[in-house]
């Protein structure tokens, strides 16, 4: 053991005399390279070219404010390029710093590159220039007699005294020349072709002048038009044929195609909006893609985007690459893409290479996997990929339909009326049971997928539709975090009544009102499920001209023979609509209506606890028809949505009304959609109502809110202090104190 504590001493020679024993004379030493030196390395990253160099200068004038760029060159700029515009110019005793590396009026300190408003930043351009060739710069300022000229080389003004400019004539604004490019680096002048550069730098040009309405592209030069002269209110989508007329007369039909897309989108969650030109598949025969891609980030003193800076997106390049090969899966793809895009400089780092043209977005893959969807929904919906999109013609005429017809309305629901206590308004639905034979809305479970639990049906849910992604997006991201959190973690403690229950949320008793909570739930769930909805089976077909005949004969039809159509043009009118749209209810909702009788042969199951039921059918039928704008599919999915889940939120009637006899268990086939599923009407049967209530119980403590638990996005209105969904009724403390006065 003793051995162990003993202390090991060991003997090492002092360092230099190891350093002697070793003989590495051969292994290269480590020396800091000189300025000069590092300075050249660095040029040769931002300057890889004269187009490179012509991008830089043309983004200088933009940043000086410049309305008008000239530009000339010679042997593709090898020999001669010089650019001039009108800007704000560069002061004279600004001269000397102007090609030095790192020197810069465009920022102050990097907390300034959060927000930065200009495209240059770096302060390395200029001087990058200087390095691979020789540089002469006149300049005058607005307030100045004289213009001021230099010339630099290596980062270094080369005047006579070394210091001042000399001064000489000039207009406002800037001019650079720059010779012999490449001089001093044969091997990369050799690396490029003096035709292949002019093409970039036609391509750079035209780039640039694509955002611009005042481009004259055939001299080459950019004229951009004053900052007062735009207009932030003109649309994109104008300024989108502004654009497509520019791409076809720089790249010609062949290579930028014969047929556009236009894609105008924007998204809260990302803060983001795109504008953006696709061409359509299988119609550029030149066999080279093309992708523009531009990150809007010079704003004037109000916040408005004027200008654009043009960058890279590898990420963003795959994906459409991805996107075009699905759609022309035979022979190869190819495409002509013009985006732009703008997000608060905030959510984009471009400062990922010295060229500054690549760029990394905040939550890029989410974000590039969105853009992926939204192109393939926008490019499978012009090339009519999708069977229920109807062509623009008919959706316009229909449009044109309802406007000229005088329509009633179905009173449009106030977000915040249905979570209030009042439900006088339901109570008031007529029913005449005799003269509507309820007992024809007997359902039937679609029995082929009820052993699929919810979640798996979620997990298929088409996410392809860019607006469904979107309305999920936007109830996914907001969240009222806290209440979110308490709901989450809650105990059930009680069923009130159909239309309340107990929760416990932590130290505190809530009492929840079901239906608005429900309707909210039930909102989530049709959206989870578009395109994978599963349906009850009608035992008969029901004629939709007759469901909306009742329907006009309800209150809340608001129909008023006075101002409204006569009652069967109505009809008419509604049942066309409702079998024209057929496709878009049944693939995506469940709603099946069959166009041959038109009549509803099914309706969605959303959640299993919940069931349709008859007396509000009519109605729902009647908003269908005429609350759902078909014309847009952003709008209809939400409508169709809300319209679904506020019809099948109406517990109390569903509670009151009717009742289920099923397989006789408890659980999902009680309620009818079980492995018989079927579901009758039996009114008037206060037993079997005495059940259902218990059943109710049962499925609101073991299925509804656990599920609703786990699987709700609670959102911030539902926090909010008007909102009476949750009500506070005591906290624990409280109740203390009352067992200690008992
Ligand atoms: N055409 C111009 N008009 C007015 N000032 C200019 C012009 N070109 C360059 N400058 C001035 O010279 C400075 C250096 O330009 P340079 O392009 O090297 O750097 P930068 O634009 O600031 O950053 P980056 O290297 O990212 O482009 C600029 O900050 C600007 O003040
Ligand atoms: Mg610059």
């Amino acid at each position: 053991m003793e051995g162990f504590s003993k202390q090991q001493v060991k003997i090492e020679p002092p360092q230099n005399q190891i350093d002697a024993m070793i003989d590495d004379s051969s292994i290269p030493s480590i020396k800091k390279l000189d300025d000069a030196t590092i300075n050249k390395i660095a040029a040769g990253e931002v300057v890889v070219s004269p187009s490179a160099a012509l991008k830089e200068m043309i983004e200088n004038s933009i940043d000086a404010g410049s309305t008008q760029i000239n530009i000339l060159c010679q042997k593709s700029g090898f020999d001669f390029l010089q650019i001039s515009d009108d800007g704000h110019g560069i002061k004279r005793l600004d001269f000397p710093l102007l090609c030095e590396r790192f020197a810069t009026s465009k920022i102050s300190n990097f907390s300034d590159l959060r927000r930065v408003g200009s495209f240059g930043f770096r302060g390395e351009a200029l001087a990058s220039i200087s390095y691979v060739s020789k540089v002469t710069v006149t300049s005058k300022v607005a307030n100045s007699e004289l213009a001021y000229s230099a010339d630099f080389i290596n980062g270094l003004m080369l005047n006579e005294d070394g210091q001042s400019p000399k001064p000489c004539a000039g207009q406002q604004g800037t001019t650079i020349q720059v010779r012999d490019l490449f001089a001093n680096n044969p091997q990369r002048k050799k690396s490029m072709g003096v035709n292949e550069e002019y093409g970039k730098i036609v391509e750079v040009v035209t780039r640039y002048s694509m955002d611009d309405k005042k481009t004259d592209l055939s001299t080459h030069n950019v004229q951009r038009p004053s900052l007062a002269d735009i207009n932030p209110a003109e649309s994109e989508k104008l300024k989108n044929q502004l654009r497509i007329e520019i791409i076809k007369k720089t790249y010609g039909q062949n290579q930028a195609g014969r047929e556009f897309i236009d894609v105008v989108d924007s998204l809260d969650l990302f803060q983001y909006s795109l504008s953006s030109i696709l061409s359509k598949p299988n119609t550029l025969q030149s066999k080279k893609s093309f992708f523009l891609l531009f990150i809007n980030s010079k704003f004037n003193q109000l916040n408005l985007c004027l200008l654009d800076r043009l960058v890279e997106s590898e990420k963003i390049k795959r994906t459409i690459d991805s996107v075009y090969q699905q759609f022309q899966p035979k022979g190869g793809y190819n495409y002509f893409v013009y985006m732009s895009l703008f997000i608060p400089s905030e959510q984009i780092d471009v400062n990922v290479h010295p060229t500054k043209k690549n760029v990394i977005f905040e939550r890029q893959e989410e974000f590039v996997e969105y853009i992926q969807d939204l192109l393939i929904d926008k490019i499978a919906n012009t090339t009519g990929e999708r069977s229920y999109m109807l062509d623009r013609q008919s959706r316009g005429q229909m449009r044109e339909d309802l406007q000229s017809a005088s329509l009633p309305y179905v009173h449009t629901r106030e977000p915040s009326d249905h979570h209030k206590k009042n439900l006088n308004a339901m109570k008031m639905v007529r029913t005449d049971s005799t003269a509507q034979t309820l007992d024809r809305f007997l359902v039937q479970g679609n029995l082929s997928n009820s052993n699929k639990t919810l979640q798996d049906k979620q997990n298929v849910v088409s996410m392809n539709i860019v607006s469904v992604k979107k309305l999920i997006y936007e109830f996914e991201n907001d969240i009222d975090e806290k209440l979110q959190e308490t709901f989450r973690k809650h105990t059930f403690v009680g069923t009130l009544t159909p239309e309340q229950v107990l929760l416990q949320f932590g130290l505190e008793l809530v009492l929840v009102q079901v239906e608005p909570l429900l309707q909210e739930f039930l909102y989530q769930q049709v959206l989870r499920q578009v395109q994978s909805m599963e349906k009850y089976r009608l035992f008969n077909p029901l004629s939709i001209q007759e469901l909306l005949k009742i329907s006009l004969d309800l209150p809340e039809s608001h129909y008023n023979p006075k101002i409204h159509l006569r009652k069967e043009e109505l009809i008419e009118f509604y049942t066309n609509k409702l079998v024209d749209k057929s496709d878009i209810l049944n693939e995506n909702f469940g709603i099946e209506i069959d166009k041959e009788t038109a009549s509803l042969v099914a309706l969605p199951i959303i959640y299993e606890v919940v069931k349709p039921y008859p007396e509000e059918l009519p109605i729902f039928i009647l908003r269908l028809a005429c609350d759902v704008d078909y014309s847009c599919q952003n709008r209809y999915y939400h409508q169709i949505a809300e319209e679904l889940s506020f019809y099948y939120s109406k517990l109390v009637q569903l509670f009151n009304i009717h009742n289920v006899q099923g397989d006789g268990s408890l659980g999902l086939g009680s309620l009818g959609a079980g492995a018989n599923g079927q579901m009758a009407v039996i009114n008037g049967q206060k037993d079997l109502q005495r059940t259902r209530e218990e059943e109710l119980k049962w499925q609101y403590a073991n299925k509804l809110f656990p599920f609703m638990k786990t699987n709700m996005s609670i959102r911030k209105k539902f926090g909010d202090v008007n909102e009476m969904t949750f009500t506070l009724i005591t906290k624990v403390e409280n109740l203390y104190k009352v067992f200690e006065r008992c």
